[in-house]
């Protein structure tokens, strides 16, 4: 294992990403960590974040010092160094000149740390304060042109610094210096793999749930879907998975997602149909956070029915994944008081959101993987592409990209829509091109003319959006061509329609989605 401390920088969850695309486990922890915690856990190596203070600033953040005396290396990113710098008794000052954006990398020493580094490798910079003087011990391995501690080392204490940002893709041998780290200094093997992590918590899953019945949330999306794998792996049919059709998703999605589990993976699905109640719910609702709560609120009354007639169960499986559980400088200390709080989960389900104070314990077994390494899994577990690729679906469906009032007539115009944009960016083959790609249905009509005749009916939005996060997003710079044939397409095809506009608004200030 490799600690990250992390001091508030956003790069943090990053490197813990960088380090475990080297196979090796990382987590990330707050900078209040104590030394006999840190000892406790036992990590190989240490990794300080960067983070936006100085670390002359009275409220900056500081790990304790006995952090230097574990006999664990250390290497410090950007305020990390500074921090050690600091600490171990050399000079930080504000410089004239930062350095923010590109910088080329002079290397002096090219052994442990640089090994593999090329010299005038062009490395990402942002900082305010330099190194001046380096605490004993401690020796220059490369500089830039404004920044004479570019990367030092003590390597008698196995302590390591760099002003640059290594986790950064633009940093080009980021990478090598990560992996010098990691497996020259740290002396890590490379455990952390796809099969292992599959191995383990089938063991996890089996110790924890014992001969106890779990019931699964099944939505369709990766997350669930490789939970439900997992899940079946270890424990066969004490684990009950359960759909719950609310008649919002898109074409076809219900039957193939069952179809799927059923035939391909031999995993029952327990099909609940639930489109009238759902569309009962939303009866003459317009606005939108009502309608979200509503459907929110439907879902698990449906959820409580359905495992009361399927159970009794003893444990929930959830898809909580490790960006929601991560302890992060900012959201797990009480500002006030500096007490630890309790660790915020944010229960991204696709399904809705599911009760907080339901009577079943929990099992998680993601809760240590990033997205990206539930999608690993889900491979290499046989998921197909079209369940491991999906673009993000809200939970709320279909419902919340009917603008105002959702009826089962709109419901199945903007089904048909949505299967064409869906249909033409597949078959251009550039699905992966967006984060999303979608129609929306807006509850206006205007008139249009079609075989000279007038027509009067609802226009579609097309959304195609560009994102790493889903946080803040881009509109996507679609070729005509391709709107042209998926708006030709849809005023022809889908009865309803007569005009088709694209949404050319980022994210902020407009959401992705339109409710
Ligand atoms: P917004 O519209 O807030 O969406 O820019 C950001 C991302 O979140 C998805 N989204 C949801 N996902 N349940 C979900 O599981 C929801 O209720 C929900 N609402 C929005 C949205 O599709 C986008 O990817």
């Amino acid at each position: 294992t490799i600690i990250i401390i992390d001091f508030g920088s956003q790069y943090s969850e990053l490197i813990a990403r960088r380090i475990r695309e080297t196979q090796v486990y990382s987590e990330v922890l707050s900078y209040r960590t104590s030394p006999e915690k840190l000892r406790e856990i036992n990590p190989r190596g240490i990794i300080l974040s960067g983070g936006p203070s100085s670390v002359y600033d009275d409220l900056a953040p500081k790990c304790d010092p006995e952090i230097w005396n574990l006999g664990i290396p250390v290497l410090g990113v950007c305020y990390g160094m500074q921090l050690m710098v600091k600490q171990l008794g050399g000079t930080v000052e504000k410089v004239k000149l930062g350095e923010y954006g590109k910088a080329e990398l002079f290397i002096e020493d090219p052994t442990d740390l640089l090994t593999n580094v090329a010299n005038g490798s062009t490395m990402w910079m942002s900082h305010g304060d330099s190194c001046t003087n380096l605490p004993e011990g401690f020796s220059v391995l490369a500089y830039t042109k404004n920044t004479p501690c570019a990367a030092i080392s003590n390597p008698d204490r196995k302590l390591f610094g760099v002003q640059f940002h290594p986790e950064v893709v633009h940093s080009e041998g980021g990478n090598a210096l990560i992996r010098n780290f990691v497996y020259h200094v740290c002396e890590c093997e490379p455990t952390w793999t796809t099969e292992t992590f599959v191995e383990e918590s089938i063991k996890d899953i089996r110790a924890k749930v014992g001969d106890k019945r779990v019931l699964l949330a099944l939505s369709g999306g990766v997350d669930s879907s490789t939970l439900a794998f997992l899940l079946h792996q270890a424990i066969g049919d004490q684990l009950t998975c359960m759909f719950i059709d609310q008649g919002f998703m898109r074409k076809g999605e219900p039957e193939r997602l069952v179809e799927i589990f059923k035939n391909k993976f031999h995993i029952p699905v327990e099909y609940v149909m639930a489109r009238d109640r759902f569309l009962k719910q939303v009866d003459g609702v317009t606005d939108p956070e009502l309608k979200r709560r509503r459907i929110g609120h439907e879902f698990i009354q449906v959820f409580e029915e359905e495992s009361k007639k399927l159970g009794p169960f003893d444990y929930l499986a959830q898809g909580t994944l490790y960006p929601d559980v991560i302890e992060s400088a900012d959201t797990n200390v009480d500002p006030k008081t500096g007490e630890r709080v309790a660790v915020k989960i944010k229960s991204h389900h696709n399904v809705g959101g599911l009760p907080k104070d339901l009577r079943f314990k929990l099992v998680e077994p993601l809760r240590k993987l990033f997205k990206d390494e539930v999608r690993n899994v889900a491979r290499a577990i046989g998921l197909p592409e079209e369940i491991v690729r999906r673009h993000p679906f809200p939970g709320p469906g279909l419902a919340i990209r009917i603008v105002g009032e959702v009826t089962a007539e709109r419901l199945n115009i903007l089904r048909d829509a949505d299967f064409i944009v869906r249909d033409e960016i597949s078959q251009q083959g550039m699905y992966h091109d967006y984060w999303q790609a979608f129609a929306v249905l807006l509850p206006i009509r205007s008139v249009g003319v079609m075989g000279d005749k007038r027509t009067y009916a609802h226009p579609i939005v097309l959304r195609f959006i560009t994102s790493e996060d889903g946080m803040t997003a881009d509109w996507a710079k679609v070729p005509y061509d391709l709107l042209e044939t998926i708006s030709n397409r849809i005023v022809n095809e889908v009865k309803g329609v007569n005009r088709v506009v694209y949404d050319i608004t980022s994210k902020p200030p407009g959401t992705i989605e339109w409710e």
